[in-house]
């Protein structure tokens, strides 16, 4: 089991649409955690939710302050979970429990390309940002830094978080452009700013990308997955996301149905909630699974389906061959009725 490192709050702000900033300080924390700790990068912190339970939740680094010193921007769902909780309860000077510190995309992973498109939906945007900072920071003390494209969709223009200072970074910069596609709020289309999505000829009038970065929920990023391939195939395709797949809607009038996990190690049987996928499932009843994004991307919570009526969530990780011979991660996949059996310790 990994050791918790205690990081203290030093200082929280509200950015807009609901969203916080924490600056927490990692007091204490042994060089290997310090190197972990990279804008970009994400911690995972354990906090419970309104009921009391613990859980683990990761979110973005936006900013490094110093080595030990570091923001996170978290935003309110109304769910009553993790982030919930964090908004209600940590004031400066609380203590919030960090599982690790690890990175997926950060500058030194992209930095060496010439031309770089990031597509961010609402709260998607905390990778992006913490790594145009960065980039506004390397060129200004005059290091090469990429051509980087930023389009972010989000509902409401006065929902945006750090709306003003990706605008004036546009605006003042040659290497970084901004847009805003506005999908939920009836807007006139200006030079940053536009109604809807990004449309497939506002995408193919951009110059080649040489890679491509994509954050947002599970189902915004596994949507311009593959539109992304399609657009830019030559281009190295990175993709974040730490928001769960929806549960699977039923149609009005269908019928109630039940299900339960069995587990073929123990033997164990629980009753399952349909509308929740087997990693929360697991996580209610207590029974310990390796987890990291929850958005089917990291790969780490792997296992078999044994035999049982299963809903499978489009993921980022296995492979055709892996799904045919009963692999699936537990984030992605919903019980769908009767009896699913399930070998946690799955092996390859
Ligand atoms: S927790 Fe990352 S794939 Fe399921």
């Amino acid at each position: 089991m990994s050791r918790i490192i205690q990081t203290r709050c030093e200082h929280t702000h509200a950015e807009a649409g609901g969203v916080k900033v924490f600056t927490l300080r990692a007091d204490g924390a042994d060089t290997g955690f310090l190197d972990a700790l990279q804008p970009g990068g994400h911690v995972a912190i354990r906090y419970p939710d309104f009921s009391g339970t613990p859980r683990q939740r990761l979110y973005s680094i936006t900013r490094m302050n110093e080595p030990d010193l570091f923001e996170i921007a978290v935003k309110r769902t109304g769910r009553r979970g993790v982030s919930d909780y964090l908004h209600s309860t940590v004031k400066e000077g609380s203590i919030i429990p960090l599982q690790y510190a690890a990175s997926t995309v950060t500058v030194a992973s992209i930095s060496n390309f010439h031309r770089v498109v990031m597509l961010a939906g609402g709260i998607g945007i905390t990778l992006p940002i913490a790594l145009i900072r960065e980039f506004a920071s390397l060129s200004r003390s005059g290091k090469h830094v990429p051509a980087v494209t930023l389009l972010l969709c989000f509902p409401r223009v006065a929902d945006i978080p750090f709306l003003h200072e990706l605008l004036e970074l546009g605006l003042t910069t040659e290497w970084f452009t901004f847009r805003v596609f506005v999908t939920r709020e009836d807007i006139q289309a200006c030079t940053h700013f536009q109604p809807g999505r990004p449309s497939d000829h506002f995408l193919e009038a951009l110059q080649q990308p040489d890679a491509v970065v994509i954050c947002g929920s599970h189902t915004f990023a596994h949507q311009f997955r593959q539109r992304v391939a399609n657009w830019f195939p030559r281009a190295r395709l990175f993709a974040e996301s730490f928001t769960p797949p929806t549960s699977p809607s039923e149609p009005p009038g269908a019928p109630l149905t039940s299900a339960r996990l069995l587990l073929a190690e123990t033997g164990l049987v629980i009753e399952a909630d349909t509308n929740k996928n087997i990693l929360d499932n697991l996580e209610t009843n207590h029974i310990s699974i390796r987890s990291q994004c929850r958005s089917g991307i990291c790969g780490s919570c792997r296992l078999r389906i044994v035999s049982g009526n299963c809903r499978f969530e489009p993921d980022f990780c296995l492979s055709d061959g892996d799904r045919a011979n009963g692999y699936a991660l537990a984030c992605c996949t919903f019980p769908k009725s009767g009896d699913v059996t399930i070998a946690l310790h799955a092996s390859r």
